[in-house]
Formats: C-alpha cells, sequence, structure tokens
C-alpha cells in the first residue's frame, strides 16, 4: 500500500481488493474493539460485496462482536417494498446482517415504502442525532462522483431527503434490476450534510470504471458538482482505492 495526501483527506493506494477488504475491515474491528456500542454507517452496492464478505468471515477471529452496534444505512431506493430482492434492505440481511451477530434493534435503513418520505427522512435523520450521531461511515463512490444517493448538485448542507436518481445512476444499477424501467426513479439518502458529521469516514472505490470520478474526487475542484469532493475537508476521511481506480490519479 501507498498513501498520500488529499486536502485533509489521507488516500490509500493497495495493489487490489482483497488488500483493500482486508485493510477497511481492520478499521471496523478496531472501531468495534474500542466501543463495542458503536454507531456505524453502513453503504451498498457491487463495492460492498467483497467487504461484507470479508467482514463476516473474519469479525469472530478478530475478537469482535456486532451485538451492541447500531447501525445506519446510507440509503435506500423510493419507491420499493423491503421484501423486494432489489431493496438495499434485503441486500444487507443477503450479504452482512444474516452472517453477523447483529441485533435487529441495532439496524436502521431508510423505509423505501414509506407514506410520507419526507417524513421518513426527517425521522431518519433524528434517530442519528438520536444515537450520538455515526462514529464511522462507509461509503462507495458512484461514477458521477455521487456518494449515498446525493447526485452531482446536492448541497454540501443537506440532511437526509428523497432524491431523484441522475440518467449515470439509473445506468450504472439497472442490471440488478434486469432493466432500467423497472427500477426506481428516486431514492432516500442521508444528506451530504448528514455524512460529513460522521467523525471517521472510510470511502471504498475498485476498478477502472471509478478512475475518472476518483481523479475529479480527489484533484479536481471541490464542488457541489463532484459530492465526493467535500470529504477532501473532512477531518478524518480515508479513501481506500486500488491501483485500477488510482490509474488517472498522476496523469
Ligand atoms: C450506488 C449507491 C451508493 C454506492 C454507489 C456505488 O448507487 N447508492 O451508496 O456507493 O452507487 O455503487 P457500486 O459499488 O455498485 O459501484
Amino acid at each position: 500500500m501507498r498513501a498520500e495526501k488529499a486536502g485533509r483527506a489521507r488516500v490509500e493506494i493497495y495493489a487490489g481488493v482483497d488488500e483493500l477488504v482486508i485493510s477497511a475491515g481492520k478499521v471496523l474491528f478496531d472501531q468495534l474493539r474500542r466501543k463495542p456500542g458503536s454507531v456505524i454507517g453502513l453503504a451498498t452496492g457491487s463495492t460492498f460485496v467483497p467487504f461484507y464478505e470479508y467482514v463476516s468471515l473474519h469479525y469472530r477471529e478478530a475478537g469482535v462482536s456486532f451485538r451492541d452496534a447500531v447501525t445506519f444505512n446510507l440509503d435506500e431506493y423510493y419507491p420499493i417494498s423491503g421484501d423486494s430482492r432489489d431493496s438495499y434492505h434485503s441486500y444487507m440481511a443477503e450479504h452482512l446482517f444474516s452472517r453477523v451477530d447483529m441485533k435487529a434493534a441495532g439496524i436502521h435503513i431508510p423505509d423505501g415504502s414509506a407514506a410520507d418520505p419526507d417524513a421518513e427522512a426527517e425521522a431518519y435523520e433524528k434517530a442519528i442525532k438520536s444515537s450520538g450521531g455515526i462514529d464511522l461511515q462507509f461509503l462507495g463512490l458512484g461514477r458521477n462522483g455521487h456518494i449515498g444517493f446525493n447526485e452531482p448538485g446536492t448541497p454540501f448542507t443537506s440532511r437526509t431527503h428523497k432524491t431523484v436518481l441522475s440518467e449515470s445512476t439509473l445506468s450504472a444499477n439497472a442490471p440488478i434490476f434486469g432493466d432500467k424501467s423497472d427500477m426506481p426513479g428516486s431514492a432516500l439518502t442521508m444528506g451530504i450534510g448528514t455524512i460529513t458529521d460522521s467523525r471517521k469516514i472510510v470511502l471504498l472505490a475498485f476498478g477502472r470504471q471509478k478512475s475518472k470520478a476518483v481523479r475529479e474526487t480527489l484533484k479536481g475542484e471541490i464542488t457541489e458538482e463532484m459530492p465526493a469532493s467535500c470529504l477532501r475537508r473532512h477531518r478524518d476521511t480515508v479513501f481506500m482505492i486500488d491501483e485500477e481506480a488510482a490509474a488517472e490519479l498522476h496523469e
């Protein structure tokens, strides 16, 4: 691994995904060891499949437990039923919650079937606050630089809200739904302000398809047009990326 800086953030470049998820897993395990009742912000998407695989296979040998942990997922499609196999509720059950000793009472994911999405967003924001705030937030990176479902142009001060998905995100995520026309056009997402209130942030990105977003996030202007660029101002953010995602960094 080699490391560099981007503003206040640290950038760690790994040879491959295996090394990267071991390192990200260590950050999570250390957090749970230090504070078993940690509030952890969780992400979804293809990036987090190998991460959750690693975590669920190794947490016991790392000597940690999820029993007292509290989790808040970043986002959920809207509208969608939690039972839908394409929901992030199903994703989390499959990839993490059914494989670790997490208690159902500690799990929070925005309700994509809420009748009033604005009230749901407000309640979600309040629940994060009353939990004491997020100790450690994991993030993926959209091909257009989105974090959570905060698409380009979302204010850095935004809180949890309902948002309309961009064309780029619809195309990137449509294969999961089989067809773009089956995909919900909106989502509930933590806002950028919600995310950057987290005490520590770890963003994971790997693969060539992320290299442009990585370059613009780390080397471009800090702008709401590139949502992840705000993380360069955050007091404790680590970007963990692989060589492929780093390919355009030094061009
Ligand atoms: C999705 C999610 C994000 C995720 C990102 C990257 O749309 N809303 O939370 O981090 O886009 O997804 P992937 O890991 O599949 O590339």
